[in-house]
């Protein structure tokens, strides 16, 4: 039987996506040999509602001087993030000479908005390449793993801090009481936790398994953040839904009783209840939607092979890895992704070895159908791609449902 990441209780793993590579891992040709694999299998927690990947791969194998993911690739985040900044300025840095800390800070998109209004910060930031990013643009940062240990360097070097802040990496570390120790060991009395992941509701309700992948161990819902958090003298204060990433939560916690509770928390942890996150038929329900996605998708696919269109995928985004591979999607249905990121380009994509290529060579010639990896980012892709729509082309998207978008 398998523990609890969190509570140490018994769980059930209740699916498999099958192996999955490193979803950053962008390869070339002479690395396909040593790629490395894991079972990608899942399971719900009973006691705690901590959803939770079985194997994790070593953090060192995911995060590095390599990292392939750079938050400021997409302008609709950057101002996604500026808005993140203005709500922690506005509400919780009341006090004079506040101080912050990030944690993921990768290229410095939120601290930058502190940087600049002259405010004490500090990013923590394991992969070196995008914490260097960050230092150019003026962001403090230092380039390690957050823990209780770099929680207790940063309070000697600077004080506690006001406002502990991520984005998308809290449901990264497997190591969660270790950074909630650090966290309590960082913060002032009256301190805030804010923090926004994907959020699990979102994953049930669309069937978007691919945020499964090897970075994210954890997907959190209210239930499980109280918990665990709860553990350490922390409650749940407010929350804020976001669309970011397919449908975000940003959590915002304090000690108990240092600060007043919303409504929105009862509310939330309710719906919760009512949406089925106890229970594993909610997860029985969602393996078999996974599975029907699968069928399908692979079924769409090969039709437009049949047919001889011509199909690339767009955005080789992280969890792009995790439909690539569970639905055995290679350059043969694929010819190839376009992606802006450099450091992908020219490279394969992890596991099925699509060829990633850039966007200018999706506008010179452009496909029959585009599979839309990068769905989070559609608004922003679809108003940037109209001379493919117009010249005929068409979107394949999958999530929620699978077809071609009209
Ligand atoms: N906050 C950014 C980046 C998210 S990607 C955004 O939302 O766009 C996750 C980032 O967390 C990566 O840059 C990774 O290197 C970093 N990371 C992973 N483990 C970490 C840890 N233990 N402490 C701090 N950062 C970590
Ligand atoms: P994400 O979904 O994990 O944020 O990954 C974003 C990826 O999508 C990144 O590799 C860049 C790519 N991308 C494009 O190629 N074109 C775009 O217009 C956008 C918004 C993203
Ligand atoms: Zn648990």
């Amino acid at each position: 039987m398998q523990k609890c990441r969190a509570c140490d209780s018994s769980i059930n793993p209740f699916m498999s996506f099958g192996k999955q590579p490193i979803a950053n891992g962008f390869l070339a040709k002479d690395q396909f040999p040593k790629e490395y694999f894991f079972e990608m299998q899942v399971a719900s927690c009973p006691k705690c509602g901590l959803f939770q990947l079985i194997e994790q791969p070593d953090k060192e194998m995911m995060f590095h001087g390599n990292y392939a993911f750079f938050s400021g690739t997409s302008s609709a985040m950057q101002k996604h993030f500026a808005g993140y900044a203005e709500m922690v300025k506005t509400e919780y840095l009341k006090e004079p000479d506040p101080f912050v800390v990030e944690i993921g800070s990768n290229d410095g998109i939120l601290l930058v908005n502190f940087a600049q209004a002259g405010i004490r910060h500090m990013g923590v930031e394991p992969s070196a390449n995008v914490a260097d990013v960050a230092r150019k643009r003026g962001v403090q940062t230092l380039n390690k793993f957050f823990n209780r240990e770099t929680a207790v360097e940063i309070v000697a070097g600077q004080g506690k801090a006001d406002a502990f802040m991520a984005a998308n990496v809290m449901c990264h570390i497997p190591f969660f009481h270790s950074v909630i120790e650090g966290i309590d060991a960082l913060l002032k009395d009256r301190g805030v936790v804010i923090f926004e992941e994907p959020y699990l509701g979102d994953v049930l309700a669309k069937t978007s398994y691919d945020q499964i992948y090897d970075e994210h161990v954890f997907l959190f819902s209210l239930t499980s953040i109280a918990y665990v958090f709860g553990v350490h003298g922390f409650e749940l204060v407010d929350v804020h839904p976001q669309e970011t990433h397919g449908g975000s939560m940003r959590y915002v916690l304090a000690r108990k009783g240092m600060r007043p509770v919303s409504a929105k928390v009862g509310q939330f942890l309710k719906a919760e209840k009512d949406a089925g996150l106890d229970k594993p038929e909610t997860y029985a329900k969602f393996k078999a939607a996974c599975e029907k996605s699968k069928r399908e998708l692979t079924g769409l696919l090969g039709d437009l092979k049949a047919k001889g269109k011509r199909v690339v995928g767009y955005a080789a985004t992280s969890k792009s890895t995790t439909v690539l591979n569970y639905c055995g999607i290679g350059p043969d249905l694929l010819e190839y992704i376009s992606d802006t990121t450099p450091i992908k380009q020219g490279k394969f994509s992890p596991g099925m070895h699509i060829p990633v290529l850039s966007n200018e060579v999706f506008a010179a010639r452009y496909p029959d159908y585009a599979l839309l990896l990068g769905w989070n980012h559609s608004r922003e892709i679809m108003a940037k791609e109209q001379a493919f729509k117009r010249g005929g082309g068409k979107w394949v998207s999958f999530v929620p449902t699978v077809g071609i978008l009209e």
